[in-house]
């Protein structure tokens, strides 16, 4: 993530921070930040949460500061909005913490035991031997699969058209990516099946998070879901024994491959059923985020034409009518900060997934007791005018090189510290592809007429109703 002018997530999150501001005089113990007024219960504050989240959340912030306390009953939940408490929280105690206990519950009936879903130990040991699958170097060897997976999604796109449905292409589209990185395959004739499933899953998921416990899988109105993921499992299961029919030299390099090696060399750590459960969280993690972002990239595009048109000079000057190489790909500078300003007001993950203190933790003035929850709401310090000018305003320059530096922690679209997103270069390498091979090929604008998208949060932030654009050729267009 170079060019980051927050180096939040570009920092090896396992290094010491910089020198921290002096400790200030601290809070007694069970002293509570300020916050709204609970009631007996405090569930009317859920209840206004669940209608606007970021909404809410903001209000608060305005009336109360940037650490706030809700009593939630039986929970004490504080939200941080101080970007260097949240690197706190996040680098410093990582250890003293777990993620939101509920949430990995219902992600855990999606992906098994995963690196997404484990704690402690077994978190350390999968992560550790995933990250070199992951690193920037290793994400080089990706952009040809991403080439070619992007370039045959797009000869499926019209010309011209008025109201092209560009979030549902650009999600099949985004799809076909990570099969093809994971599977080096496409899905062909399974592709409607499989997006079909992936939405029931993530809607399925979406409603349990509401829930204080998940009914139990066998009951009639989870029978969509259990379908759904009777379609995913055979999926990777196909994939998975075809490859291990295959001899060894005819494997190739892809993150099935990677994870068969684990396989190979320690079948007890690594059993096919661990094998299969990372192959559903780099599956569902690896797309749904990327097509959220660049469905709302191609809005940033389409409602910003003078961003859009520079974006559109650096690939013609940079690949000169090529597709995108390893060595390339980097020099995209300007396209891939339209990307991260995208990510800075439409971050996929609004709110990252909440976390629990394992032992009392001080944070900033104010000392928790073990079993606080956090709430993380970086979208809210995305749009802060203190550390973003004009915060509403789509500027890619804010991520240039020799731009202002926003304070360490007021940006992380893929959160920081040890848990930070393992796909970020990933991601980035794959949405600069992708964005350059759309805007060598298509003009985007917004249809007439058409209201700014509102917001969705559900599991990933979308806009509210399914996104279309006009889409045209490009004059130059030689690829
Ligand atoms: C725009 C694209 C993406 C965004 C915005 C994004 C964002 C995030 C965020 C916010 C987290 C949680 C961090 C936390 O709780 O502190 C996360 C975790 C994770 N992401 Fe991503 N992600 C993206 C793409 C990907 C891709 C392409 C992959 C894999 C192919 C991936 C795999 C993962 C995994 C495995 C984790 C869990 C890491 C752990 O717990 O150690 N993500 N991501």
């Amino acid at each position: 993530m170079r060019g980051m002018n927050t180096p939040t997530s570009s920092h090896c999150p396992l290094h010491a921070e910089p020198p921290s501001p002096p400790p200030p005089s601290l809070h007694a113990p069970g002293i509570w930040p300020p916050g709204p007024q609970a009631g007996l219960t405090g569930w009317h504050l859920l209840r206004q949460m669940s209608r606007d989240l970021l909404g809410t959340l903001a209000d608060w912030q305005q009336t109360y500061g940037d650490v706030v306390h809700l009593r939630i009953r039986p929970e004490h939940t504080v939200v941080v909005t101080d970007p260097h408490l949240v690197r706190e929280l996040l680098v410093t105690h990582h250890d003293a913490l777990v993620r939101w206990e509920r949430g990995t519950r219902v992600f855990a009936q999606l992906h098994g035991h995963s690196v997404l879903t484990v704690e402690g130990d077994a978190w350390r040991h999968k992560r550790h031997a995933l990250q070199p699958s992951f690193n920037p170097k290793a994400v080089g060897a990706f952009v040809p699969g991403i080439v070619r997976a992007t370039g045959l999604a797009l000869v499926d796109w019209p010309a011209h058209a008025a109201h092209w449905p560009v979030e549902s292409a650009l999600t099949s589209l985004t799809m076909d990516v990570i099969v093809q990185l994971m599977f080096s395959d496409q899905l062909g004739e399974d592709a409607r099946l499989v997006q079909n499933a992936v939405r029931a899953v993530s809607e399925a998921a979406n409603t349990d998070f509401y829930w204080p416990a998940s009914s139990p899988d066998w009951v009639p109105w989870k029978r969509a879901r259990r379908e759904a993921l009777r379609v995913l499992r055979d999926l990777i299961d196909r994939h998975l024994q075809a490859r291990l029919r295959m001899p060894d030299d005819a494997w190739a390099n892809d993150l099935l491959s990677r994870l068969l090696c684990l396989h190979r060399e320690n079948p007890q750590t690594w059993p096919l059923q661990a094998v299969r459960d990372e192959c559903m969280t780099t599956f569902l993690a690896g797309h749904e985020t990327a097509a959220a972002t660049l469905t709302w990239w191609a809005w940033c595009m389409a409602s910003n034409p003078v961003a859009q048109a520079a974006a559109r000079d650096e690939v013609n000057c940079v690949l000169r009518g090529g597709t995108p190489t390893p060595e390339t790909r980097p020099a995209l500078r300007y396209v891939a900060q339209t990307i991260e300003e995208t990510m800075r007001l439409y971050p996929a993950a609004p709110v990252l997934i909440s976390r629990r203190a394992l032992r009392p933790i001080t944070l900033g003035a104010w000392q928790f007791p073990a079993r606080t929850m956090f709430m993380l709401p970086v979208q809210l310090m995305h749009l802060d005018p203190r550390w973003f000018p004009d915060p509403a305003s789509f500027q890619p320059s804010r991520f240039a090189d020799d731009a202002p530096q926003a304070p360490r922690g007021a940006y992380m679209p893929f959160g920081t510290g040890p848990r930070v997103c393992l796909g970020q270069h990933l991601a980035m390498a794959e949405m600069t592809v992708i964005a350059a091979m759309v805007l060598q090929r298509f003009s985007l604008s917004v249809p007439d007429g058409m209201p700014d998208p509102r917001q969705l949060l559900n599991v990933t932030l979308r806009p509210e109703q399914p996104l279309h654009l006009a889409v045209a050729p490009v004059a130059s267009a030689s690829v």
